[in-house]
């Protein structure tokens, strides 16, 4: 077989057999097909699109260049969550110990920041002692013991996906759908969960900027997810605003704890409801949603989530006294008020650009190998639809730094204030099977 045929048939529109596909991500893992060839196919891939049997079988080829992750000595369901991207999505760090806390074993590997979504191992860094990085059987005795634990993505997962997305990047193919989904389940098949729920953005700040898209895409991962033998659903979500008030690591840790005290933003604790619903089906530890919805509920309100969080954290060698003092954690120099210009309602909060703002103050990285400032970021007062006099505090501004006129001048030009504003729906759709 040869490299240049493939990309021909391809750029032709023709479809490639699973040998075809196989020997593509084989020899680009090994280094045989360099990184022009690949670079080629993957825009006959942008422009000609890929079927559903030829996006399963690239998938899986990626899942399979590297470690296979087998949780199969944990016993019963393991079920993962993926977001496709946000902007202050706190929920993994509320969601992983509300669902082990009714039962459902939780076992989360999660990825870092960059650009503007902010990644949760960089927020559960935030708390003093927090290790992500612990051995594979540690790991699999935590979500034995205590249904629970997150850890980083290991260096050898999906290795075909790594090579490819960095080539992606510099090669304008990384907003293609079939690429899309194709690389985030290679590695969720690849980290060994039995059920996988996925939270499909849309609006600025994801990848999805439509609707529409964002449902192409999470009926194409669904179906790979159920072809791969793993029960697979999707949450098409709101991300046009940020998702909560936090943005930014040590400030998102803090309104975790405050959801799970049931004393947090709503949209981000309906968000956690919905999901944590799902999962919990999926984990077979309730048969309805609203059943699970019930149990999740009890399990805020009496305190019993927040204690797993507390047991997750002293589990992975944080300080767990940080729940009863969570204020402890904001430490920055400076927090400055951003006042209203106008009176009105605020029409928009223009997420992407809200989450840039929190990386210029050091809460996100530009490049990888940018360091993250916990401490800094952002905590919002007013939402979509709520209404705002002139000289009120829009949102306060935790920063290391007073010079930050370039921050504030970029928050104005995105926060719309208008005659009139709806709070947007917070969930498009739901896919399932
Ligand atoms: N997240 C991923 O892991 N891969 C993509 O291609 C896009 C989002
Ligand atoms: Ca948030």
């Amino acid at each position: 077989m040869r490299m240049v045929d493939l990309i021909e048939k391809k750029r032709d529109g023709q479809v490639l057999t699973d040998e075809e596909i196989q020997f593509i991500i084989s020899g680009y893992t090994k280094g045989d097909i360099p990184d022009y060839q690949m670079s080629a196919f993957l825009m006959t891939i942008f422009y000609k699109d890929m079927t559903d049997e030829e996006i399963t079988t690239l998938t899986l080829a990626m899942a399979n260049s590297g470690e296979m992750i087998d949780l199969s000595s944990i016993k019963g369901i393991k079920v993962d969550k993926h977001s496709t991207g946000g902007v202050g999505d706190t929920t993994t760090l509320i969601l992983a110990p509300l669902v082990a806390s009714v039962g459902a074993s939780v076992a989360k590997m999660s990825g870092r920041g960059l650009g503007y979504t902010g990644g949760t191992l960089d927020k559960l860094e935030a708390i003093p002692g927090f290790h992500v990085e612990i051995p594979d059987a540690e790991f699999i005795r935590f979500v034995n013991e205590s249904h629970v634990a997150v850890i980083g993505q290991s260096g050898d997962l999906a290795p075909a996906d790594k090579k490819l997305y960095a080539l992606r990047d510099v090669t304008a193919t990384v907003n293609s759908i079939p690429l899309i989904a194709s690389s985030i389940m290679s590695k969720k098949i690849a980290a060994g969960a039995d059920a996988i729920v996925l939270d499909v953005t849309t609006g600025e700040g994801a990848f999805m900027k439509n609707i529409d898209e964002a449902r192409r895409l999470a009926e194409t991962m669904v179906r790979i997810g159920h072809l791969a033998n793993r029960q697979t659903m999707a949450v098409i979500s709101d991300m046009s605003q940020p998702l909560g008030e936090a943005i930014g690591n040590s400030l998102e840790v803090v309104e975790a704890i405050e959801t799970l005290q049931g004393k947090g933003p709503e949209d981000l604790l309906e968000m956690c409801y919905i999901l944590g619903s799902q999962m919990v089906v999926l984990a077979k530890k309730a048969t309805t949603l609203d059943d699970a919805r019930e149990m999740l509920k009890e399990a805020l309100e009496s305190g019993k989530a927040l204690e797993k969080f507390r047991e997750m954290i002293r589990n992975q060698g944080g300080d767990d006294t940080i729940i009863d003092a969570p204020e402890r954690l904001l430490t920055a120099k400076y927090q400055i008020e951003l006042p209203a210009q106008t009176s009105g309602v605020v029409q928009k909060l223009v997420a992407n650009e809200i989450g840039i703002a929190a990386m210029l103050l050091g809460a996100g990285r530009a490049t990888k190998e940018d360091e993250v400032d916990h401490a800094v970021g952002i905590k919002l007062h007013k939402k979509v639809g709520m209404a705002v006099s002139s000289g009120e505090s829009l949102l306060t501004i935790y920063s290391n730094s007073d010079s930050i006129d370039h921050v504030k001048e970029l928050l104005y030009k995105n926060i719309e204030i208008g005659s009139s504003g709806t709070e947007p729906e917070l969930i498009h759709d739901i896919i399932t099977a």
